[in-house]
């Protein structure tokens, strides 16, 4: 490969989830310390990342049709552009890649993004690079501080898997689960709210297997990260997610009653509503126990919204288990939630179960779920309807003087009036649609 130029404008595009969003914007503040600039809307990139996700085939395949289209779009601009892949199908198909598409000079995994800016000047020289070692925590240490945040910021406290479900990918994509130390995530999140956040995600795979020492020693979980957390002066909000139902403990229950700056919202994924179904998943919950633990949650903090992560169509489901699932969501009425067609992952075990499932038949049954919930987060926005509450804008409407930003319950909310991006604002509720709420503007809160 001939040396290159350095490249002078990058574009990170991030796929999947938002721990990807999360090392996507840390993977952008590494390429600005090279003085390298975001390229101008509309114009093509001298360097492009592609932050991949592998946990659906769909989303695994778009990446080469990415490249594609990069290469094309590159030649109709008369330039050559610098392409890396980075996230989960870098760890996965690292070598795959570098063989299938001769475009790409750079590789990085997910645990070795910090390594981005030397791969980078070994490609300028010519050079293709992989790096898709799993050493844990080490890139954190290697990350600039945070400089600048939007109002709703991700800090990813914890990453990796093990509780392998034996459809997912993740425990192998992310490796093994690590809890980032008490003290980094203190002061991160810290300069996050100095850089403008006054809301913080606190992100994992499994955020609620977070554990650590606080500062005098004492070992903490996850609610006792938020407790302190909450102590920041200028943070208003927090939320966590993805949580896995044999993590939640007594503490994060009761955190929900006693800390005002945590958010009434939980995504505790189910995936499934039939017990023999969640056993040949290797989920560790039956669909009783998973109510009984949103019960606790629901007693702890009434106005609680839930969400949830579906698959349908897991090998072997049978319509009468498939009913088991819609039966689940009538049981809980959830405010949001996600919904898949189970995909085969190369690599677990779910993958050569016997039974896989017709497409059709999956489709069929997405369908259904996907009617199920749309009705109850309808429903959900329509109950909430004459609540006034706090709504933190985080951008700009379609129409001048019109803000959309996030009630406490995670809905989109519309509304008109005076308001910057990064304000707390109070707004009755006063129309519902299946997606968003429109508010009425009722008072600023001073930051
Ligand atoms: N097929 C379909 N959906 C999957 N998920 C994870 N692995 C698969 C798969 N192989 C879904 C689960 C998980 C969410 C992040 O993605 O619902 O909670
Ligand atoms: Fe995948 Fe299960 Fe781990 Fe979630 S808990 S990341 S679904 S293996």
């Amino acid at each position: 490969m001939p040396t290159t130029a350095h490249p002078k404008t990058y574009r990170v595009k991030s796929f999947g989830c938002q721990m990807n969003v999360y090392d996507g914007e840390r993977m952008a503040e590494l390429l600005a310390e090279k003085g390298i600039v975001p390229a101008p809307e509309g114009e093509e990139a001298d360097l492009v990342v592609l932050n991949t996700c592998h946990i659906r085939e769909k989303a695994a395949e778009k990446v080469y049709s990415d490249i594609g289209r990069l290469v094309k779009a590159g030649r109709l601009a008369g330039k050559e552009p610098l392409i890396a892949v980075a996230g989960c199908v870098a760890q996965a198909e690292g070598e795959e890649i570098m063989a299938r598409a001769p475009a790409v000079s750079m590789v990085v995994g997910p645990q070795a993004y910090h390594r981005l800016p030397e791969m980078l000047d070994r490609a300028v020289a010519g050079e293709r690079a992989t790096d898709t070692d799993m050493p844990p925590i080490a890139k954190f240490d290697a990350l600039p501080p945070r400089r600048k945040s939007p109002p709703a910021a991700f800090l990813t406290v914890q990453e990796g898997c093990d509780k392998f479900c034996t459809y997912c990918v993740v425990p192998y994509t992310r490796g093994a689960e690590i809890s980032r130390p008490y003290k980094d995530l203190v002061a991160e999140a810290q300069r996050l709210v100095e850089a403008g956040a006054r809301e913080i995600t606190l992100l994992g795979q499994n955020v609620s297997a977070w554990s650590g020492e606080d500062a005098k020693g004492r070992a903490v979980g996850l609610a006792g990260l938020i407790r302190d957390l909450a102590e920041i002066d200028g943070l208003a909000r927090i939320r966590y997610t993805t949580s896995h139902p044999a993590d939640m403990d007594d503490a994060l229950i009761a955190a929900h009653g006693e800390i005002a700056k945590l958010m009434p919202f939980l995504h505790l994924p189910v995936q499934a509503g039939s017990d023999r179904v969640l056993k040949a998943m290797n989920r560790s919950h039956t669909a009783e126990s998973y109510l009984r633990l949103l019960e606790r949650f629901r007693a702890a903090r009434p106005d609680i919204a839930l969400s949830g992560d579906f698959i349908v169509g897991f090998p072997a489901e049978t319509e009468a288990e498939f009913a088991e699932t819609l039966a689940l969501v009538d049981a809980v009425g959830y405010a949001q939630a996600f919904s898949f067609k189970y995909s085969p992952r190369p690599g677990t075990p779910a993958a050569t179960m016997e039974g896989q499932i017709a497409p059709e038949v999956m489709d069929d049954r997405l369908q259904r779920l996907q009617a199920a919930l749309n009705r109850d987060q309808h429903a959900f926005n329509r109950a909430s309807v004459g609540r006034t509450c706090e709504v933190l804008v985080e951008r700009t409407g379609k129409r001048a003087g019109q803000w959309l930003g996030k009630s406490p319950w995670l809905q989109s909310v519309w509304f008109e009036g005076e308001a910057a991006i990064g304000d707390l604002v109070t707004a009755e509720l006063v129309g519902a649609g299946p997606n968003s709420l429109a508010g009425k503007l009722r008072e600023t809160v001073a930051a």
